[in-house]
Parts: structure tokens; sequence; C-alpha cells
């Protein structure tokens, strides 16, 4: 009987966000499976740490900065990509951004900024390797970092909850689109885990009472646990499932 296995030897992996607390695991993660990474963020020193402790541990690591916002942002990105490593076989949509706000005061710049960075640049970053993968035959991965927060409603999170319900939305309708090019398209939908993004959350005690109490396996989850539903996503052991929202949330939405 042959042991299954994980691993993503020689796969490149273009991960955005990766000098953030999930994307920063998963970048890890992927680079101990075997994959050539490809790290993309806003902040050049924290991308050039990151690689560099990877390069110390045999992984192949390069990095871009690069608004992903901007106009033309998400293809320079995958054009750095394809001209560094040769390829991309892998892309992890991690960049995001949340601004607890009131609903009855949030500002149109703070929804646009959610909605562009969340959903708009997942979009175009997924557009442009998309269109590399199928120039070169077809085949591929492409995981979007989701919430709980696009399934459940969450407090002053209105701008984020529907950007991540829209996430969802997107990650199906991907998957369906490109099943002919063997492009398989999901998401994995963390509850809160304890990263930079949620430091200042947590400082509200209250909140973080809120939280503990909401997810019945009773503690918040760790950046490798989310890591690791990646790395099953993104290996041959998950080569037919496509569409799929894969919640790490220690059963928050199943209430
Ligand atoms: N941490 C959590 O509790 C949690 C829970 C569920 C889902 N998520 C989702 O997981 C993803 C990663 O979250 P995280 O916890 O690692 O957050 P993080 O803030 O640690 O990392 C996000 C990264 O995205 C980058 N980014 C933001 N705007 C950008 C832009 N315009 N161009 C390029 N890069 C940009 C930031 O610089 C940051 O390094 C997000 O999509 C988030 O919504 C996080």
């Amino acid at each position: 009987m042959k042991r299954a296995e994980i691993t993503l030897n020689n796969k490149v992996a273009l991960i955005t966000g990766a000098a953030g607390g999930l994307g920063g695991a998963i970048a890890w993660a992927f680079g101990a499976a075997g994959a050539r990474v490809f790290l993309h963020d806003l902040f050049e020193d924290k991308l050039q740490d990151v690689a560099s402790a990877m390069e110390k541990e045999g992984i192949e690591a390069k990095y871009k900065t690069q608004d992903i916002t901007a106009l033309g942002g998400p293809q320079a990105l995958v054009n750095a990509v394809v001209s560094a490593m040769g390829r991309i076989d892998i892309v992890v949509n991690s960049a995001g951004i949340n601004r607890p706000q009131k609903a009855e005061e949030v500002s149109e710049k703070n929804w646009d900024d959610i909605i562009n960075i969340n959903l708009r640049a997942m979009f175009f970053v997924s557009q442009a390797a998309g269109k590399h993968m199928i120039e070169r035959g077809g085949g591929g991965k492409i995981i979007n970092l989701s919430s709980q927060a696009g399934s459940v409603a969450l407090p002053l999170r209105a701008a984020y909850c529907s950007s991540k319900g829209a996430v969802n939305q997107l990650t199906k309708t991907l998957a369906l689109e490109w099943a002919k090019h063997r492009i398989v398209v999901n998401a994995v939908a963390p509850t809160f885990v304890e990263t930079p993004f949620t430091e200042q959350m947590f400082k509200d005690e209250e909140f973080k009472k809120y939280v503990l109490a909401s997810i019945p396996l009773g503690r918040m989850v760790t950046s490798e646990e989310v890591a690791n539903a990646a790395l099953f996503l993104a290996s041959d052991l998950a080569d037919m499932i496509t569409g799929h929202v894969l919640a790490v949330d220690g059963g928050w939405t199943i209430q």
C-alpha cells in the first residue's frame, strides 16, 4: 500500500501578503514541502528577512513589493514571478485588510480600501495567473484566503464580511469557469487567528471573550493550522477538490 504524502516538490508558489501572519506561515509550510516560493507584500524589509531566513533553510525564495490594488499591479506581479521562476503552479491570495468600524461610520474610503484589496486585487491576481496557466496548457491551483466572515455576520465588519462573502462566490465561479483548464480554485476560511491582523482587536477583553465563547473547540486557530489546510489544498491529494470553501474555524460556522 502506498502511503499518502504531501509534497510540493519543485512547484512554484506565489503567495501574496507573505509578510503577514498567515501568508508567512503558508510560505514556510509550502517551502518546507519542497515548493519554490515567491513572496509578495508591500514591505521590502520584511520580505527580505523572510526570504533570507528561507534561503538559509535551503528553500528557494524570491520576492517583490507591489501594491496590487494599483492599476496594472496584479499583472506586474505575475510577470515578475514568471520572469524570476519560469512559471507559476500555485497562487495563494493572502493579502487582505480589515478595519472594524460601526456600519453607520464606515467611510467611502475605508469601504473601497477593503473591497479593493480583499476582492478586486484577489480577482486580478487570479486572472493574471490564470491566463498564464491557460497559456502553458492548463493545470494549476489557486487558494483564496476567505474567512468565517464570508458565511456568518460579525459585528463592526460590514465591508469585511461583504468582501469575504464575495470571495466565496469568486472562488466557486473561477473554479467552474477554469475547470476545463484543470485549474482548481478553493478557499480557506479561518476563524480568528492570533496575528498582527488581530492583535489590536484582542486588546478588547470583552471581544476576546466573545470570540472564545463562539468557538466550540474552545480556542483560536494557529497560523500553522491555517497553513496546513492551504498545504493540503495545494497538494496532489486535493486534485479533485474545486470550488470548496474549507472552514478552519473550530466549529464557529456550524452553529
Ligand atoms: N488573522 C485572522 O484572524 C484571519 C482570519 C480569517 C481570515 N483572515 C484573512 O487571511 C488573510 C491574511 O491575514 P493575516 O492575518 O495574515 O493578515 P496580516 O495583516 O498579517 O497580513 C496581510 C498582508 O497583506 C498585505 N497587504 C495589505 N494590503 C496590500 C496591498 N494593497 N498590496 C499588497 N499587500 C497588501 C499587508 O501588508 C500584510 O502583510 C487576509 O485576507 C485576512 O482577511 C485572517
